[in-house]
Order: structure tokens, then C-alpha cells, then sequence
């Protein structure tokens, strides 16, 4: 119940000051509904000229089309084939957090468990190990149970970023519609994140960027001279190496005595279909948009005195005690471990000038969980040892096992 107050208290507090933050229209969520999506960052109208990486220099090969093939489109003047470069978004009003005076210092309900449900897991445990002995598991006796719970604040940052690229592909009848009027602006281009916090990418097309040019790798021939017989159809038979003979007067089979073959990649014709356009000899040749959405996650665990290591709390999960979504969240003000506040206020400020210049953020979550760690100490043939019990899992480690085969002779 007291857990509920605080977890209450803390979006109360979310909620006063998100209430503040309404009066700028980046906020678009009105219902203060949180641990639901809700609509994220809502674009600006008119987006700024997009920067761009400096073009890569020629180093994809002689089928690299020329630069000559790609249009000076307005708003992607520095689009390069081979793409690459990331497109800094325009950048909308960023809210400053405001410290704020934390609510009363709650208590903790603090779970502890059972000497059964230690027992439980400690052999459910042994059993997993195919040399451990279930003896001491069964027979231990335990002596006492220390609880050494931590805290995981996490928080996760979604972000979607956007590059272009010129691009293309056989041309074969597809919509023409460069100059028909200004392509819109990479940021401007709708694209619809299909969820929050889940990685996912998608390719568009840029509207108005597409045009029709003569295949550069064929100079529009539709075919090419075939590279194993430098177009000649056949080459030096490679059983009599172009004698005709075997074993001094035997003809040459493989070759009918010819000294030739045929050259099996073009099959006799000298040339093959352009790889480029297909045999087309045209191109369409257009900008793609790529949008990449990101799940950018990182964790702060307290540090706790047991002996147990903070990595190894990294697989078991833990009892939520506050969830918070949305666009830009505030650090957590007035949880009792003051730890858990400061990482809180590192990471979103961490995470806030990792990824605004380069993406924008769409949405942010942060949630704090508490683990149960218990340190159990038992005494089996007369010998004290130890165990930890730790995650809603009850996952188990005992890292000096009394009895292994590797060890102990039973
Ligand atoms: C976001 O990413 C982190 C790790 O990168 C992962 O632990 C978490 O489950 C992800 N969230 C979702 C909703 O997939
Ligand atoms: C460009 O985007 C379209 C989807 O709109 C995709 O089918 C095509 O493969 C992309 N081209 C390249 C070169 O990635
Ligand atoms: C063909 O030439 C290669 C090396 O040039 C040689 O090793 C091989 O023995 C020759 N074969 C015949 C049948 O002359
Ligand atoms: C070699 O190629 C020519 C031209 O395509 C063809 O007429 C001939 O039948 C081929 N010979 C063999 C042995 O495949
Ligand atoms: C924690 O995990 C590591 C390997 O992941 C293991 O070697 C170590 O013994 C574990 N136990 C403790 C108490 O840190
Ligand atoms: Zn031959
Ligand atoms: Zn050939
Ligand atoms: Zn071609």
C-alpha cells in the first residue's frame, strides 16, 4: 500500500510538472495517461534545410555511376550515391527540466522470502548441474537469511533517424515525376514509427526525385561484353591448352580438336545482359529515404554489499515500482535512495545530448524495479557456505558448491 503511495506520489509529481510543460505545443498528449504510448513529437511545421556528410569519394568501382547521372534536387544537394550520411533532424524547442522539491520520504515495503523458497531454488538449482551432488542443497541447514534488495533504474530512449541516398534501378515503365514540382524535405516525408521502444527501419522513396537515364554501366546497350572471354565467346580449351592434342598425336576430346571452347559463362554469345539495368538500357535513377528507428536502453544499478555482483543482476527482473512515458521525461525526484535520483538525472542528460543532434527523440520511458537479493549462509558436514537467491526468478548463485564431482570425492 505505501509502495502505492509513493509510486503515486512520483506521478503526481510527473504529472505537475508535465501539466506546466502544456502550454508548449511540442505536447500533444492532453489525457496525462502514463505507461500508455501517446503521440511523441510532433513535427514542426516547415523543416530547416537538412546538413549533409560530404560526399565519399569514388571508391565503388568502375560500375559506380558518375556523378553527372544524379540531378541537383532542392533540399538534397549533398545526397550521395552509396548513401551514409545521417540527416540531423530540425531541431524543435528542447524543454529544460526544473528541479523540484522530492515528496516525503516514503518506506519501502521491502519482499523478503522464505527459507523454503530458498531451499526450493537452492536445489532446483543443484539439480540443473549435472555433476552437482543435491546433497548439500537437501541436507544444508540454514543458519540465516540477509536481504541486500537493490534498485535498476532504466531508462530507454526511442529515436528515429533519417539518411538519403541516390539510388537506382531498371527502368521499366515506373512513375517519372523529378521537377514536377520541389521534392519534400527529408524530415518532412511521414513515416510512421509501427511501435514505440522496438527497433525497425524503412525505406521511402523521395517523391519528385525520379528520373529516367541511359544505363551508365552498358552506356544503354542492354548488354555487356562478358568478362571470362573478353567477348569473344570462346577461349584456349583448357584441357589441351589450345594444342588441339593430348598425349603427343591423341585429338583433344574436350575440344573436338578445335584448340577452343565455348565460354560457358556467356555461353558462346561473347556478351551478356547488363547486370545494371537488366537489359532495360534505361534507368530510373531517384533518392531513397531511410528511416531507422532506435531503442536506445541504459541501466543503473545500486550497488549493494552481499558479495554478489552488480553483472550478475543484469539477467533475473524485478518488481516495477514506477513506470513513466513519454516524449521527454523528467528525472525521478524524491525516491528514497538518492543514488537512483542522481543516475536518473545523469542518464537523461547523457541521453538527451547523445541523441538530439542527431535523431530526434521520439519518446522516452524510464522505470525503476527493485531486485530481491537474499544472501543465505548454511552449514552442511559441519562446514558453513553461502548462496545467493536474487530476481523474481529466485535464480540461484553458488559460486563454492561443496559438493562437485570436479572437487569433492562423494
Ligand atoms: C529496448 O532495448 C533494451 C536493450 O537494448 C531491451 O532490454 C528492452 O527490452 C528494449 N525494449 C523493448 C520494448 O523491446
Ligand atoms: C528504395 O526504396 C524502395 C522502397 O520505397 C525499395 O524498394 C528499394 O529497394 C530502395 N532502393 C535501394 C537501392 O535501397
Ligand atoms: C597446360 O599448361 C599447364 C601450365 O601452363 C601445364 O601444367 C599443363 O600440363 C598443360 N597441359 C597440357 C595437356 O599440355
Ligand atoms: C558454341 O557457341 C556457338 C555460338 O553460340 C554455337 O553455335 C555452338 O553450337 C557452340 N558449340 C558448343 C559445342 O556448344
Ligand atoms: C556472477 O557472474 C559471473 C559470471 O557471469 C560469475 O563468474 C560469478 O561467480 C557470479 N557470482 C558472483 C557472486 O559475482
Ligand atoms: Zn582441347
Ligand atoms: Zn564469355
Ligand atoms: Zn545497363
Amino acid at each position: 500500500m505505501l509502495l502505492h503511495n509513493t509510486t503515486a506520489c512520483l506521478i503526481l509529481l510527473a504529472a505537475a510538472k508535465r501539466f506546466e510543460m502544456e502550454h508548449q505545443p511540442i505536447y500533444s498528449n492532453q489525457g496525462g495517461h502514463y505507461g500508455i504510448s501517446n503521440p511523441g513529437y510532433v513535427p514542426t511545421a516547415g523543416g530547416a534545410p537538412a546538413m549533409f556528410a560530404p560526399p565519399v569519394a569514388d571508391s565503388q568501382g568502375p560500375s559506380a555511376p558518375p556523378a553527372s547521372m544524379f540531378d541537383s534536387m532542392p533540399g538534397y544537394e549533398g545526397t550521395v550515391a552509396g548513401g551514409g550520411g545521417f540527416l540531423p533532424p530540425p531541431m524543435p524547442a528542447v524543454p529544460t527540466p526544473q528541479p523540484q522539491p522530492g515528496p516525503e520520504q516514503p518506506h519501502w515495503n521491502i519482499p523478503s522470502i522464505s527459507e523454503d523458497t530458498a531451499r526450493d531454488a537452492f536445489v532446483l538449482f543443484a539439480s540443473s548441474k549435472c555433476c552437482y551432488s543435491s546433497a548439500p542443497a537437501k541436507d544444508g541447514v540454514i543458519t540465516d537469511m540477509e536481504a541486500f534488495n537493490t534498485y535498476r533504474y532504466r531508462l530507454e530512449t526511442f529515436t528515429e533517424s533519417r539518411s538519403t541516398e541516390w539510388s537506382h534501378e531498371p527502368y521499366s515503365g515506373q512513375t517519372v515525376d523529378a521537377y514536377a514540382q520541389p521534392p519534400p524535405g527529408p524530415w518532412d516525408i511521414p513515416a510512421q514509427a509501427p511501435n514505440f521502444f522496438l527497433n525497425g527501419k524503412k525505406t521511402i522513396k523521395v517523391p519528385y526525385t525520379s528520373s529516367v537515364k541511359s544505363c551508365h554501366s552498358c552506356v544503354g546497350m542492354g548488354r555487356q561484353p562478358c568478362k571470362d572471354c573478353a567477348g569473344a565467346g570462346n577461349k584456349v580449351c583448357w584441357v589441351c591448352n589450345g594444342s588441339g592434342y593430348r598425349h603427343g598425336d591423341d585429338r583433344c576430346h574436350h575440344c573436338s580438336g578445335r584448340g577452343r571452347e565455348n565460354c560457358s559463362r556467356c555461353h558462346g554469345q561473347g556478351s551478356k545482359q547488363c547486370d545494371v539495368c537488366r537489359g532495360k538500357q534505361q534507368l530510373l535513377v531517384y533518392i531513397n529515404l531511410t528511416v531507422k528507428w532506435t531503442n536506445n536502453s541504459d541501466d543503473y544499478v545500486v550497488e549493494q554489499s552481499s558479495g554478489l555482483r552488480v553483472d550478475n543482476l543484469s539477467k533475473v527482473s524485478g518488481k516495477e515500482l514506477f513506470r513513466d512515458s513519454q516524449y521527454m521525461v523528467y528525472p525521478v525526484m524524491g525516491f528514497p535512495d538518492p543514488s537512483v535520483v542522481n543516475a536518473a538525472q545523469r542518464l537523461i542528460n547523457d541521453h538527451q545530448a547523445r541523441f538530439s543532434q542527431t535523431s530526434r527523440i521520439l519518446q522516452q520511458r524510464q522505470t525503476i524495479e527493485l531486485i530481491p537479493v537474499t544472501k543465505v549462509t548454511y552449514t552442511w558436514k559441519g562446514n558453513s557456505h553461502l548462496y545467493f537467491v536474487y530476481g523474481n526468478e529466485f535464480k540461484v548463485n553458488a559460486d563454492n558448491y561443496p559438493a562437485t564431482c570436479c572437487c569433492t570425492i562423494l
